[in-house]
Order: C-alpha cells, then structure tokens, then sequence
C-alpha cells in the first residue's frame, strides 16, 4: 500500500470478547477518522485461564485474519493477549502492533503519588507479572500489588453490572487492596472498565482507577501521526464487527458499551487462519 492508500486503511482490533470495546470506544473518541475491524474471539473466549502457547496461536490466526482486510495497524485490546502474545507477534508481522499494558502501566506510574499501586486482571495477566515488570522499568521502587480476579469476565458477560453479586465478588477480591495503602488501581482487563462504576463506588475516592484504554488509543494516534499514516478526513466512518460465535448476544453488547448504532455482525471462523 502506498502512503495515500495507507492513511485510508482501517484499524484492526481484537479481544476474547465484547471487553476490547472499551479500546474501541476510546479510539472511536480520540481517532474519530479512522475506520476500524474489531474481531471478538467469542467461541474461544475466556482467554484468561488457557495457556501461553493457545494465545499465541489464537492471537497469530486473528492477526492473518484482519491483515485480510488490509489494516494499517492493531491494537491489541486485550491484557491477556497482550501479556501472553504481543511480543511473539510483534516478531512475527511488520503490521505495526500495539498492547494495552505498557500504557496502562505509564499512566498508573503518572499517577501514583506513593508508589504503591494494585493491579487487577485474568489469571493469564497476573501470572505474566507483565504489569510489575513494566510500572518497575520506570519506578524501580514500586510496590505493585497484584489480584486475578476470573469472576469478573463472566459478570461482564451476563450483563450484570450493577448486580449485588457483582458488588460481593468485588469485595472477594479487593477488600485486601482495600484495606492496603495503594493509591492507584489499573483496571488490568478490559473487561473491567465495564464495572468501573461499582469498583469506584467501593474504592471511595481514596484510590485513582486507571483505565488503560484511554492511554492506549493515544499510543495509536502517537504511532499513526509519527509514521504519517492517520487518517485526516474521513467523512463516513466504517466500523466492522466479525466474531468466532455468539454473533447476536454481541450485537446486543456492542449496542450498550459503544456510542454507535451496530447494525451487523459477522460470524467467521477463525480456526481457517
Ligand atoms: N478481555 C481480556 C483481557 O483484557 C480477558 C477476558 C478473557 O479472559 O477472555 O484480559
């Protein structure tokens, strides 16, 4: 593609599921210009309890899958991929890629005024320590706090955001980082800005919650605008929603998190990739 060609072509952005579009609302928001695929693993979803080698096998097929559609970049909207694949893919393609974890953790180190931070995630991400050795890099004395929370996916999933079971399972998880002296909480999965309410509501204001998707759409608009490729005047957005299965369950979700009409979603099959 040429340069003209390029500053025209689409973002592609993947997840195991409907929480990638929280990304995909902030790139919405921050890049309005840019036309985007989302691709929602549903079939093969939850990504946070399998093992390394199934995200990168999972994350390389989705990959070959949106390059299909000629995108000029990707945003891995998922922490767990992110943790568990982004540099074996990285390594693997020369579409520019980019992870949620490395902002999340920036903005978290920006933060914190006493450098004691707590991070939520998957299994998957906690494991990684991805997010330790990241906010470590640039705070060498950090205190991070680590806590899988695997409830709160399919609390995210069956709608249940304001539920009292979701309110009990939050404090299951975090009355220990409750009751510790952090002053910044990265919400690690990208599920869980969709509980953001409830998880502010039971911090009080004592903590800062970082939401990595705002700081991950800015490393996007930093790489389009240094590589010359962003797109400038785009009159009639197109964004395109593909998923492994479930097409109508996320359809109804995509309607309630993003700030657009998704009229269709298409099924493929992802294991062909
Ligand atoms: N949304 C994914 C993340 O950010 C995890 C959900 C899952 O376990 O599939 O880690």
């Amino acid at each position: 593609m040429n340069i003209e060609e390029l500053k025209k072509a689409p973002i592609g952005v993947f997840d195991s599921g409907v929480g990638g579009l929280t990304v995909a609302r902030e790139i919405m928001r921050q890049l309005p210009n840019e036309d985007i695929i989302y691709f929602g693993d549903t079939a093969r979803l939850p990504y946070g309890s399998k093992s390394k080698e199934s995200i990168i096998r999972f994350s390389k097929q989705i990959i070959r899958f949106l390059r299909t559609k000629h995108v000029k970049a990707i945003v891995i909207a998922c922490n767990t991929a992110t943790a568990q694949a982004l540099d074996a893919v990285q390594q693997e393609f020369d579409t520019p890629i980019i992870g949620v974890i490395a902002p999340g953790a920036r903005a978290a180190v920006a933060e914190t005024k006493n450098k004691k931070i707590g991070v939520t995630g998957t299994e998957g991400t906690i494991r990684s320590n991805m997010y330790t050795r990241i906010i470590r890099e640039m705070l060498p004395d950090a205190e991070v706090l680590g806590k899988a929370c695997p409830l709160f996916v399919p609390l995210v999933e069956e709608g249940f955001k304001d539920h009292h079971i979701t309110e009990e399972v939050i404090d299951i998880y975090l009355r220990e980082m409750k009751e510790s002296d952090i002053d910044t909480m990265i919400l690690g999965c990208t599920h869980y800005p969709l509980l953001r309410s409830a998880i502010i509501r039971y911090f009080g204001d004592k903590v800062h919650i970082v939401n990595p998707a705002y700081e991950a759409a800015m490393d996007l608009k930093k790489i389009l605008e240094e590589n010359g490729i962003a797109n400038e005047n785009n009159e009639f957005n197109k964004y395109e929603f593909y998923v492994s299965d479930a097409a109508e369950k996320f359809k109804q979700f995509a309607n309630f998190v993003l700030p657009y009409d998704v009229k269709s979603i298409e099924q493929i099959n992802i294991e062909e990739y």
